[in-house]
């Protein structure tokens, strides 16, 4: 997808005066910022422009949480990454910093006091992330078992003072009431302040030379798709955050799907769930939980809990990399994707939509509406295997999703699909059909190496070479046999 680009220099866009502000509430007090690019990522704003310096810049892309801050719409509190999200993106949203957490010369927020009475800080650095990240932990109530902890605490990195005692810290404050902010929050819809304030087309920022839309409405969103096809379609941000924090590029247009209601539908039918373009992998992962618990499970080591409160199921599909996770899952469940434009409604299948090496059939005008899951039946069943080098927060070297139905021992139907393989996400045909029809046993898997070199040619780099990546491709099938044969593995179901 091509983009109208706005390069930063001496009439650098982030210093363009918007007509329209960009309302939010910050640590409690409500703010109409103008002036302020709509692609300037909140981090950059924070510290530059609102000189609140408690959060910190570690890689600019995601990895480290050193820049996490707490954002609510509505529900909960979420932390994300201020380095990927835009200003555009927090208009009618609350966000919480450090420096919200306790008023100036007050006592320390119960998080602040759990890390200074555990030892959990040393240089310091990575702290406030920490702080942040466990302050929409304790927001959310959960258990504080060590999983859940570390899940929640897997996108933020600390150099000097080592896990445990940070982990000590997060079970203090488990449950805890978070005191409260700085300032009480205007009710939503309050004088002066709403939380989503109504604008032409459901919300639209204009700078010099550059326009942030964000449509409420997928009739308007297709409208304005069709006026802009250059315009940077943008959902969570997690994958093109990139292009404004390191990139440092501003797009003249920019179209956010993140409030378009039709686009956050969850729906299951009994035949099918379908998720909406615009869903974001936390507010998905219940329902997909529930229908195909393998996949919930790879869903959670997508990212981080920052990267999955913003990132959506759609934007995976958007990027089409042939390393994201989430597409041989849906090559493998056989689903489809719905998209939508002025001119109507297609559904394409997931076999039909990769075009090749990051293209698909997605015309400029279109966007996707939703990705439609059909349920196994009972005889079938459905496995993700993912393999990288760290469990959390890393992409993955192969990534291998079945689809397997036995009949009396043999293979009635399979659908193998790898990410990692080949230039796109792709179904291992070759292979599935000679392993149709035969006892799923461990002598049918004696030329599996061969049929997938068949399937596959898959690319030496950085995170691995060709060569593993067939052996890994044939081993994840062989473990689906063993484990499909009731060999008791102990192993994870990823
Ligand atoms: C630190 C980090 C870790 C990551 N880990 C993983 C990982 O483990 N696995 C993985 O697969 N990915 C990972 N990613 C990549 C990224 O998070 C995912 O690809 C995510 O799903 C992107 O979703 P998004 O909503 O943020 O997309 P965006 O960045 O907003 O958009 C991505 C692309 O999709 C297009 N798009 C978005 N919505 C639509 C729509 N409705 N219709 C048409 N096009 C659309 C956009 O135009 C853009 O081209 C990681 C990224 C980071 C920064
Ligand atoms: S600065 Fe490292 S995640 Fe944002
Ligand atoms: S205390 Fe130094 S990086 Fe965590």
């Amino acid at each position: 997808m091509s983009n109208a680009v706005s390069p930063a220099g001496p009439s650098d866009p982030r210093k363009a005066l918007r007509a329209e502000a960009i309302h939010f509430i910050l640590n409690g007090s409500a703010r109409a910022e103008t002036g302020v690019s709509p692609t300037m990522t909140v981090l950059d704003w924070l510290r530059e422009q609102a000189r609140l310096t408690g959060t910190k810049e570690g890689c600019a892309e995601g990895d480290c949480g050193a820049c996490t801050v707490a954002l609510r719409r509505g529900g909960r509190w979420l932390a994300v990454n201020s380095c990927l999200l835009t200003m555009g993106q927090i208009d009618g949203a609350e966000l919480l910093t450090v420096e919200g957490l306790t008023p100036p010369g007050a006592a320390l927020h119960p998080i602040q006091q759990a890390l200074v009475e555990t030892d959990g800080t040393q240089c310091g650095f990575c702290t406030p992330g920490f702080a942040m990240a466990m302050f929409a932990f304790a927001d959310g109530g959960e258990a504080a078992d060590d999983a859940t902890i570390h899940e929640a605490l897997a996108g933020n990195l600390c150099r000097c003072t080592g896990y445990r005692p940070i982990v000590e810290a997060c079970k203090r404050i488990a449950g805890i009431e978070n005191p409260p902010l700085t300032q009480p929050s205007p009710p939503k819809g309050g004088e002066g302040f709403s939380l989503l304030p109504p604008r032409p087309l459901g919300g639209e920022g204009r700078g010099e030379g550059e326009v942030f839309h964000t449509p409420h409405t997928l009739a308007d969103l297709i409208a304005l798709r069709a006026q802009h096809p250059d315009a940077m379609l943008l959902a969570g941000g997690t994958d093109l955050g990139l292009r404004f924090s390191k990139g440092r590029e501003h797009p003249a247009i920019v179209i956010s799907t993140a409030q378009v209601a039709e686009l956050q539908r969850i729906a299951s039918d009994g035949t099918a769930l379908t998720i909406g373009g615009a869903v974001t992998y936390t507010d998905a992962l219940p329902h997909i939980d529930a229908a195909f618990p393998s996949f919930g499970a790879l869903v959670r080591r997508i990212g981080s809990r920052q990267i999955r409160n913003l990132g959506t199921l759609g934007g995976n599909l958007g990027t089409a990399s042939p390393i994201g996770d989430t597409m041989p899952c849906l090559l493998a469940l056989d689903a489809s994707v719905r998209l939508a434009s002025m001119r109507g409604v297609r559904d394409v299948l997931l076999a039909d939509y990769f075009t090749g090496y990051r293209q698909t059939v997605l015309a400029a005008d279109e966007v996707i509406e939703s990705i439609r899951l059909p349920l196994p039946r009972d005889s079938e069943g459905f496995v993700v295997y993912k393999v990288s080098k760290r469990f959390d927060q890393d992409i993955s070297a192969v990534l291998a999703a079945f689809h397997l139905r036995l009949d009396g021992g043999k293979v009635a139907s399979l659908r193998a699909a790898y990410g990692g393989m080949a230039g796109v996400p792709k179904r291992a045909g070759a292979t599935e059909a000679a392993l149709i029809g035969r006892p799923f046993a461990a002598e049918a898997l004696h030329d599996l190496d061969g049929l997938l070199a068949t399937d596959f040619r898959p690319l030496d780099d950085m995170r691995a070479s060709a060569a593993y990546r067939l052996r890994v491709a044939a081993n994840l099938l062989r473990r689906l046999q063993l484990e499909s044969s009731g060999m008791p593995l102990h192993l994870e179901a990823l």
